[in-house]
């Protein structure tokens, strides 16, 4: 895709930026809870997509991406909808849609109430802003798999970036699986955060909980996690 001339290519964060290079070069996409627009905007001025709906559920910042969509003379690739996830969307404009910033339990209800993105040929981005582990078990379960993950710190937080299409193969995973899917501490500075952040995280629970099968998932994460980092569970 040619860049208009005066089309200037918006800065994104890191997160941002590793979820829209994901999106497949000359894909239709969609941006779910857009709310700025910028990573809708680096999608087309970067060429990378070749057009995008921007959703959102609050009129506020969906007038800030047209603002900024006007702004960048990117109106005529762009399509703004004012709506819950995926509702105003069709099918046929979305091959790539990118939900990040949004809860686990918002993220997988948009997912769940859009039954066309059960296609092999689209491609889900995401970035929950909690409960990764509960977006991993959900994804598996209705039947999407898991194509690649990168963790990336920022602001405080760990986030992973997932990249899912659907498979068809409904399945169950385990305790270890929801809590790192793809991520492993090898993979760099971000990944080994991760890693650790989850390793603490299933410690608490283990010490904390009366629930002897919730200690016995919390235990297995952390097995698994010290055996990624290659350390002993002895003395535990
Ligand atoms: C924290 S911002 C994230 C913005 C951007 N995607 C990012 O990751 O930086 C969340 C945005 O999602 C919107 N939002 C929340 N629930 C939504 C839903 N069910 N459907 C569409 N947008 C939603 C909010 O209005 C807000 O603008």
């Amino acid at each position: 895709m040619q860049r208009k001339t005066g089309e200037k290519i918006p800065r994104l964060s890191r997160r941002l930026l590793c979820a829209a290079s994901l999106v497949r070069r000359g894909a239709r996409a969609a941006d779910v809870g857009c709310d700025h627009g910028k990573l809708a905007a680096w999608l087309i001025c970067s060429g990378q997509a070749s057009s995008v709906v921007a959703t959102d559920i609050n009129p506020l910042p969906l007038q800030k991406a047209q603002e900024l969509f006007r702004g960048l003379g990117i109106e005529d690739r762009t399509r703004t909808v004012l709506c819950a996830g995926l509702d105003g969307v069709l099918p046929n404009e979305a091959q790539d849609i990118v939900i990040a910033g949004i809860g686990s339990e918002v993220t997988t209800g948009i997912i769940q109430n859009a039954s066309w993105l059960k296609e092999e040929d689209r491609r889900l981005i995401l970035v929950p802003a909690s409960h990764h582990e509960r977006v991993r078990a959900f994804l598996y379960r209705q039947g999407y798999e898991l194509l690649s993950e990168q963790a990336v710190f920022e602001a405080g937080h760990c986030y992973s970036v997932m990249h899912a299409r659907f498979c068809g193969c409904t399945r169950e995973i385990f305790p270890a699986f929801a809590a790192l899917g793809l991520i492993r501490p090898q993979q760099g500075a971000d990944a080994a955060a991760y890693c650790a952040r989850e390793l603490e995280k299933a410690r608490r629970v283990r010490q904390n909980t009366n629930d002897p099968q919730k200690a016995f998932r919390a235990q297995q994460v952390e097995n698994f996690i010290l055996a990624e980092l290659g350390q002993s569970t002895d003395g535990l």
